[in-house]
């Protein structure tokens, strides 16, 4: 009883209340003929006599500070709420927030991701999420019956011209090369669609945040030493990166990259699929094709690209086994995340 006693006036204490409903409740929670106090004295009945002084006080204290407590709120309540006709006293401290949100998780990442890029020396852009089709795919070098778009299951709307919903932040390379004279340093984040079926590794909407360097001595040695840095700060200074040569019909040569697993630092678990490694993002050295499509000089700018996906990178993170979580707004998960 003494326990519940400490408890519950630990608890009057954080008591906050922005409405005269709120107010009301705590009185019928804590004052009432059920209320927490009145339940503690029925059973003071059945406390042994030689605790009854010690615990008694304890209980009268408890009552005082919560009729206190709750009489406070209501004052603060009524004071804020009276039409004096005089100023607003802006010297009254203000009212505790009862209860603080939390960021979204992938807002988490994203805007760490930002922060690493940012703090050496990439921009942010944005782009559409409704995308022609020049844009999502033609001009990276997938035109119509690309074997390559059979990758990436699309969402057409049904415009006249005809749009996508953009299948990758890819499309955003697009429009800053077209708009933006080189050197060119951006990231751009952002959410893309596929019509996938939903599962605990698939969704029909997740987010990527696309990388992009355009200058006139680029090369792959700086896409490297970029990935390794971010990798570090990302994930700790002791995580290894490994580049694997792969295909994207916009980059030449192309890589995917993979990290040392961060759950069992490489000695194999499920989630590295007992390899020590987890694939994060997909890069490569800018096609001089994609340069002269956005009308930039092919002969004297190069770049590097890469497009990593936020989730995977936050369920790595966080150790999240099911994407579906991050869509589905329940608190219960969402409020394990404190905000920076
Ligand atoms: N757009 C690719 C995807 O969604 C990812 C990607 C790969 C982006 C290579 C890049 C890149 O910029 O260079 O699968």
């Amino acid at each position: 009883m003494q326990e519940r006693i400490n408890k519950l006036l630990q608890e009057v204490e954080t008591l906050a209340a922005g409405t005269k409903e709120q107010v009301e409740e705590y009185r019928f929670k804590w004052l009432s003929k059920k209320g927490e106090v009145s339940t503690l004295f029925d059973e003071f009945r059945t406390v042994p006599n030689e605790l009854k002084k010690e615990i008694g006080q304890k209980l009268n204290h408890l009552r005082t500070k919560a009729e206190e407590k709750i009489n406070e709120l209501k004052e603060a309540y009524e004071a804020r709420h009276q039409d004096t006709g005089k100023a607003v006293d802006l010297t009254l401290p203000g009212l505790p927030v009862a209860q603080a949100g939390s960021r979204h998780p992938l807002t988490l990442v994203k805007n760490q991701i930002i922060e690493i890029f940012s703090s050496i020396g990439f921009t942010v852009s944005d782009g559409k999420e409704i995308e022609d089709d020049w844009h999502n795919f033609s001009a990276l070098n997938t035109p119509e019956n690309h074997p390559a778009r059979d990758m990436q299951d699309t969402f057409y709307v049904n415009l006249n011209p005809e749009m996508v919903l953009r299948t990758q932040t890819s499309s955003v390379q697009v429009h800053i090369m077209q708009q933006q004279k080189p050197p060119i340093r951006t990231v751009s984040p952002g959410r893309v669609y596929r019509n996938e079926a939903i599962s605990a590794r698939a969704h029909c909407q997740f987010h990527q945040v696309e990388g992009l360097y355009i200058d006139e001595k680029v090369s792959f040695a700086d896409l490297k030493q970029t990935l390794a840095h971010f990798t570090k700060e990302m994930f700790g200074a002791d995580t290894k990166i490994r580049l694997r040569p792969s295909y994207f019909p916009f980059t030449e040569p192309s890589a995917e990259m993979d990290i040392s697993c961060t759950i069992c630092k490489g000695k194999g678990c499920n989630v590295c699929k007992y390899t020590g490694w987890v694939e994060i993002l997909g890069c490569g050295m800018v096609d001089p094709q994609v340069l002269i499509n956005c009308g930039i000089d092919e002969k004297k700018y190069r770049g590097f690209a890469f497009g990593m996906g936020i989730e995977r990178i936050t369920m790595l993170k966080y150790q999240v086994k099911d994407l579906r979580l991050f869509f589905e707004n329940d608190v219960r998960f969402l409020k394990q995340f404190t905000s920076a």
